[in-house]
């Protein structure tokens, strides 16, 4: 692995598989009172741009867990809302921390930032990718299917930072990702054409029930990210037959399972009755953050 994790574009298959076992590792080892210590006197910090309760809560459990401390940091509370460069901030940051995830607008802030930090640095969150999230889902399909190989995996709705970084797995791990989004909201053409250069069989369709046929994980996510807030009224609209109901999971196997990063927006995105039903293993991904976020510390701080 390299010295930061930004995006999952830059980890392969092998990579993946490290952290998967890693992460089932600790949490086997969490279960059974058993503790490992690798962050022993070491330091996470957080650097968050954007509102979090999983992800925040995940990473401080997560070094606490392994031994270590983590200390909370509101941008908004640096030096950098009162214009220090970014480049000075991770090299002054590099001097206390061990590690620090950010949580962000630009991919390209956090790329500068990993550029000048000496320290390793975690993708908790941009608008382009959100590679953390999707190792723990990972996770969690490994868990309910037995693995990951052979699984017919449906995106539905916005081409956004959580479809970008399933499709950077996709490619990683050859997996079969069919994505329904609607004209306009795509996912980035630049990702899909490098991904396709290496593997998977990625496809966007613009009918939801062509995604969802046969799906054995069926995924969906916010119609507005963080930062779109104005444009949700426009998003319903243009959304609303992207919707994860009863009616499209019965395109899917009769085992399918049912994922959503969270926060859900229950009636739009995905009806109250599928998000609480049999099907959905959402609060099983919010848990296996805890244990995927424990997997890239321990390799990253201690590789
Ligand atoms: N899924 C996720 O990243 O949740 P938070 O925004 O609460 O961190
Ligand atoms: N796509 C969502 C994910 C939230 C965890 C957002 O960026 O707001």
């Amino acid at each position: 692995m390299n010295k930061d994790l930004l995006t999952l574009a830059a980890l392969d298959g092998p990579d993946m598989d490290t952290l998967f076992e890693r992460a089932q590792a600790l949490k086997d080892r969490q279960k059974s009172g058993e503790a490992r210590p690798s962050m022993l006197g070491k330091s996470l910090g957080l650097v968050f741009d954007k509102h979090s309760t999983r992800t925040r809560l995940s990473f401080e459990v997560a070094a606490i867990q392994l031994g270590g401390v983590s200390i909370f940091i509101s941008s908004k509370d640096t030096q950098m809302a009162r214009n220090e460069p970014v480049k000075d901030t991770a090299r002054v940051l590099s001097r206390y921390l061990d590690v620090v995830a950010i949580r962000t607008y630009s991919q390209a802030f956090l790329e500068e930032f990993a550029e000048a930090a000496d320290i390793p640095v975690i993708n908790a969150l941009t608008d382009m990718y959100h590679p953390c999230q999707v190792l723990s889902d990972l996770l969690t399909v490994i868990e309910k299917k037995g693995g990951y190989k052979e699984l017919k995996i449906a995106w539905l709705g916005d081409g956004n930072n959580m479809a970008h970084s399933w499709i950077n797995a996709a490619a990683a791990l050859d997996l079969t990702l069919t994505l329904a989004c609607p004209e306009g909201y795509l996912p980035d053409d630049r990702i899909l054409q490098s991904a396709a250069k290496k593997g998977g069989q990625i496809k966007v369709v613009q009918d939801p029930y062509e995604a969802a046929k046969d799906a054995d994980v069926v995924n969906t996510d916010v119609w507005a990210s963080m930062g779109q807030e104005s444009e949700q009224a426009q998003r319903e609209a243009v959304f609303k037959d992207f919707q994860v109901n009863q009616e499209l999971m019965a395109k899917a196997k009769p085992d399918a399972i049912v994922m959503h990063c969270l926060p859900a927006h229950r009636d739009e995105e995905i009806t109250d009755e599928v998000l609480e039903g049999p099907q959905s293993v959402v609060w099983d991904q919010t848990e296996n953050k805890l244990h995927m976020h424990k997997a890239i510390l321990d390799v990253l701080v201690n590789g």
